[in-house]
């Protein structure tokens, strides 16, 4: 196949796990993300995200992208702005890994560490708050907006879902997947409740993490989290949900690595464990489909490094049996998970949203409603 770097984003493989899951329980199917060429899922909704801005004029030749991430959406950005000659600035912050930084750096983009936490103890709200203040400073600036852009979660509705109920002849079971922004979680849901809605859809967050409401506080998790319900997530469409602690999602992703041979980052250890524990409640009938968001390297100085494991306090070797208890002990946080929904749409205003953003969005929500499709969020 030639083409260019950024036709290859997409169409990655969906992997069976063999030697962890038993031949008697639900069949758990890896859709591995890692294989997009900025190494992860992220790719896939900033590319679509870029386009469209493009197309519809917000960024121009000569124009800057302006986004908060403290990982894999800022590193596709990165890599999509070098790809088109695009001025790239990332906010990341102080939980952003070495590795993260590296390859911002590397595909030239400009990183800006925010310091200054929330008041949930995170840096979600200052990191965009800063952005969007750029951007409007900035002259031919273009704020992606992952977190408040539906854009988002079209991406994965228009591309993501729709690879997995075709490599998967539409016979699925059970999705799982881990949130953020909710872009994926609500793009897939989506897709699935509209086509499929005998699929069970299960999203799995960080523990003191509240997107599924509870208590916040700090966690070690990369990538997954928020303090409040994101806009590109309808609830609605979510039947049960888990939430994970660091180690048990830290210690997932390693015996995943020593016993399949395949590299995960920590979110995607997070929904590898709640997919042991949904297949072992199913027949080899059923098929769990399981996003791996990303792959290893970007934690191979945290996560895989023996020592750095040590030291927060966790097992360097852990055998996949041990696994396989831990997700039979596993509770589900909630199954009624619309209940405890926790949007704030007030939070548009308190961080100056971009007018781009909200214009894009009426006009999306418009025409969802327009065609009687469910809106993406409540209010
Ligand atoms: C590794 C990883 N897993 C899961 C997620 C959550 O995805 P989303 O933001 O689409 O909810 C992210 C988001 O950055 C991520 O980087």
């Amino acid at each position: 196949m030639i083409c260019s770097i950024l036709e290859t984003i997409g169409n990655t493989p969906l992997l069976t796990i063999a030697g962890s899951n038993k031949a008697n329980e639900g069949q758990v199917l890896f859709k591995y993300e890692r294989y997009n060429p900025g190494g992860s899922i992220k790719d896939r909704a900033a590319m679509y995200i870029i386009n469209e801005a493009e197309r519809r004029g917000l960024l121009k030749p000569g124009g800057t992208i302006i986004e908060s991430s403290s990982g894999n959406f800022g590193i596709s950005l990165a890599m999509i702005g070098a790809a088109k000659g695009y001025r790239v600035i990332i906010l990341v912050d102080p939980k952003t890994t070495k590795s993260n930084l590296a390859l911002l750096k590397c595909f030239g983009a400009e990183v800006i560490v925010v310091t200054e936490q929330d008041d949930t103890g995170s840096y979600h709200k200052t990191r965009i708050s800063l952005a969007n203040k750029l951007a409007k400073e900035i002259d031919k600036a273009y704020r992606p907006d992952q977190c408040f852009n539906l854009l988002n979660s079209e991406a994965h509705y228009k591309s993501t879902a729709r690879e997995i109920m075709d490599d998967c002849s539409n016979q699925i079971t059970a999705f799982i997947t881990a949130v953020s922004t909710g872009g994926q979680l609500g793009g897939i849901s989506k897709y699935l409740k509209t086509f499929a809605p005998h699929v069970q859809i299960i999203g799995v967050d960080a523990v003191g993490s509240s997107i599924f409401g509870g208590d916040t506080h700090s966690y070690r998790i990369p990538g997954v989290g928020l303090g409040w319900t994101p806009m590109n997530l309808n609830m609605d469409n979510i039947d049960c949900t888990y939430k994970i602690t660091d180690e048990q999602a830290f210690l997932t992703a390693r015996a995943f690595a020593r016993n399949e041979g395949i590299l995960m980052g920590p979110s995607s250890g997070a929904c590898a464990l709640v997919a042991l524990k949904v297949a072992q409640e199913l027949t080899p009938q059923d098929r769990v489909v399981c996003m791996i968001a990303d792959g290893g390297e970007r934690y191979i100085h945290t996560l895989f490094n023996d020592e750095w494991i040590e030291q927060q306090g966790f097992a360097a070797k852990v055998k996949m049996e041990t696994i396989r208890a831990m997700a039979q002990e596993l509770q589900p946080w909630s199954q009624s998970p619309a209940a405890s929904a926790n949007y704030r749409l007030d939070l548009t205003q308190s961080l100056d949203v971009p007018e781009s953003t909200l214009h894009m969005n009426s006009e999306l929500l418009r025409r969802d409603c327009d065609t009687h499709d469910s809106c993406i969020y409540i209010d």
